[in-house]
């Protein structure tokens, strides 16, 4: 069976590797699909999100890859039919991944499998990652070594621009 792991991975963390690594244990193949949510503003652009993605899952067997555009239905579909999944961490996760659920189910016939995210990663979110990284903080602890490698780069190439 085929697993889908969708989402914006604005940048990709150890928290979304914990979920695509258990996932890749569990079903035989996994597609990574780096999409974009409308309602979101990005600090990466999409082929930067799905680079950093690539980099980060390049040593877990089974993983690979894809930009995701369109309804994530017509993806799961276009690729021969399979599950979502999805790491959630707390409530508010949870409802809201129900309502996507619910959704998929019903505008494409698409399951969608929850994972309760490890108890080492459960409050991890790009969002606070991008928050200490535009402070200048260190974020090696919680993404992946290409991801905090490029933040650096764009935080000195910003001192630079800066003076
Ligand atoms: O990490 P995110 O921001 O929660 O990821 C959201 C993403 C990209 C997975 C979601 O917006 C998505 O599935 N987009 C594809 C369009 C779609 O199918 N939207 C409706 C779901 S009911």
């Amino acid at each position: 069976m085929l697993a889908v792991c969708p989402g914006s991975f604005d940048p990709i963390t150890y928290g979304h590797l914990d979920i695509i690594t258990r996932a890749a244990r569990l079903f035989d193949e996994v597609v990574v699909a780096v999409g974009q949510n409308s309602t979101k503003r990005y600090l990466f652009d999409a082929e930067e999100r799905l680079k950093l993605a690539v980099e980060a899952t390049a040593g877990i067997p089974g993983v690979r890859v894809e930009p995701l555009s369109g309804l994530l239905v017509d993806f799961v579909t276009g690729l021969g039919g399979g599950v979502v999944v999805k790491g959630v961490r707390f409530a508010s996760d949870f409802d809201f991944e129900l309502q996507m659920a619910h959704l998929n189910s019903a505008v494409g016939g698409v399951e969608t499998i929850i994972l309760p995210a490890s108890s080492v990663w459960g409050t991890l979110s790009s969002t606070m990652i991008r928050e200490i990284a535009a402070h200048g903080g260190d974020i090696s602890e919680f993404v992946p070594e290409v991801v905090s490698r490029r933040i650096r780069q764009i935080a000195g190439r910003k001192e630079q621009a800066d003076g």
